[in-house]
């Protein structure tokens, strides 16, 4: 059993993932933690696709010019808005997807957030819309790719001169010292 920070830290965007499959049981986990998030109004603004065919992460992933190793993720979770339900879909949205990646690495999983930054991003999004028959009134925020990985990242480390520079007491012209000593990671900020 993990602490919150420990599950926070170790959590890394992997995009590489092995053949095994993962279960029904382990997308409810992850789609009950989404759900667990917190919305504006509690009006929980979302609704998701569960994809698994193939041929259908493989358009999505060639639209959207991701990793292409991406594409073999065995499940891609999209992760809808109603932007008539809320003014606050994105920030909704945004704790939606943190939930699951959360849960995702708690579970030994692997996961990486694809975004999907507005302008740029249109043709892809038509696109995939209209592959997962998405209704009109839907925003696509962002898919969860999910899988075992087949890579291992170092976790996050408390950086103290990176804390120190970012974390005020009080006022902006006082720095917060780190609450405690941890070495400095290899290559600074990260
Ligand atoms: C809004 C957002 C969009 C992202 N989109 C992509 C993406 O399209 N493709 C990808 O490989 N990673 C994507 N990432 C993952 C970031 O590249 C990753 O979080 C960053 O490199 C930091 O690594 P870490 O998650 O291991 O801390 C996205 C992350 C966020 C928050």
């Amino acid at each position: 059993m993990y602490s919150a920070i420990e599950v926070i830290q170790q959590r890394r965007t992997l995009r590489r993932f092995t053949s095994e499959d993962i279960s029904e049981d382990t997308i409810q986990h992850l789609l009950t933690a989404a759900m667990a998030a917190p919305s504006l109004m509690g009006r929980k603004p979302w609704h998701f696709v569960v994809i698994r065919d193939p041929e259908v992460k493989k358009r999505i992933a060639e639209a959207f010019r991701v990793h292409p190793q991406l594409a073999g993720a065995p499940v891609w979770i999209a992760f809808l808005a109603d932007v008539s339900a809320s003014p606050a879909w994105r920030m909704d949205l945004s704790a939606a997807v943190m939930n699951t990646l959360l849960q995702a690495a708690a579970m030994g999983l692997g996961a990486t957030w694809i975004g999907t930054v507005d302008s740029k991003w249109t043709p892809a999004q038509v696109e995939a819309c209209r592959t997962l028959h998405i209704p009109e009134g839907w925003e696509l925020f962002a898919f969860v790719a999910v899988g075992r990985p087949a890579e291992q990242r170092p976790p996050h480390v408390l950086d103290p001169y990176i804390f120190s520079t970012r974390v005020h007491e009080g006022q902006w012209d006082n720095r917060r010292q780190a609450p405690f000593h941890q070495s400095r990671p290899e290559g600074g900020e990260r």
